[in-house]
């Protein structure tokens, strides 16, 4: 397993749980907002069989207040280097007739979201990514499918400033990370494409753009 991220004290703990469980990790300290971080990560790639392109970061900013660099790193990492990581190791998949991509977005891919734009944006770019990425491959026996969660506990939110939706958004919003890695792992089985883990989104999913729907989520998640 190649394990790649910014972190190496975050790559080194992963790596030791990938090693207690039997398997072997390869951690690579890279930063996938550039196009040389993805390069070098493509360069350590060997026979993929499956990619996750799971990495990403949230920006909670009112318009007018990201720098540009801030706003290129960020497109790259969520938009055009997950393209270029496809783009290098998908066609080898393709050629062996098997492989898995998963590409984690969000719940965000489907609803607007106030002073987070670019990110909610960048999520619906990997989902259509994703789904015509799928009707490309699917015949050669490669699986696409793209995740959409919604609130999940990680780490995301804390290092975006956004610590007080832990206790703003209500626990049934909150999913664990493995509530998501199941929901891959049956979207793969079941070769369904767009995945909105969590039974509570996937009953609101169809009223998520609705007025009252994104009065709801405002006032639950305003600072
Ligand atoms: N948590 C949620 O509620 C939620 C909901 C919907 C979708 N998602 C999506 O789930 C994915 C994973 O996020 P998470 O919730 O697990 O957040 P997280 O705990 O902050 O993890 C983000 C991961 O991405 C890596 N990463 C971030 N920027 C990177 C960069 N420039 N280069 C390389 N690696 C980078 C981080 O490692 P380093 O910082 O060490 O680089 C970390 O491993 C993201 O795409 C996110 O948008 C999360």
């Amino acid at each position: 397993m190649i394990l790649a991220a910014r972190s190496s004290s975050g790559l080194s703990r992963v790596s030791d749980e990938v090693k207690a469980l039997g398997g072997r990790a390869r951690p690579i300290a890279v930063d996938l907002s550039s196009a040389s971080g993805v390069d070098d990560l493509i360069d350590a790639c060997d026979d993929v069989e499956t990619l996750v392109a799971n990495a990403g970061v949230t920006l909670a900013a009112s318009i007018g207040s990201l720098a540009r660099d801030q706003i290129d790193a960020t497109a790259y990492l969520m938009t055009a280097g997950i393209t270029r990581l496809c783009e290098a190791l998908v066609p080898a998949m393709v050629s062996a007739g098997k492989g898995e991509v998963i590409i984690v977005s969000s719940i965000a891919a489907f609803v607007p979201m106030k002073k987070s734009a670019a990110y909610a944006a960048s999520k619906a770019f990997a989902t259509s990514y994703a789904r015509s990425l799928d009707l490309e491959v699917r015949a050669s026996g490669v699986r696409v499918a793209a995740l959409c969660p919604g609130y999940v506990r990680t780490d995301l939110h804390r290092r975006a400033g956004l610590d007080h939706l832990s206790s703003k958004v209500p626990g049934w919003m909150w999913l664990e990370p493995e509530d998501v890695v199941a929901a891959a792992n049956r979207a793969l089985v079941r070769k369904r494409v767009v995945t909105v883990p969590g039974i509570a989104y996937r009953v609101v999913r169809p009223f998520l753009s609705s007025r009252l729907a994104q009065t709801s989520w405002q006032r639950l998640t305003r600072r």
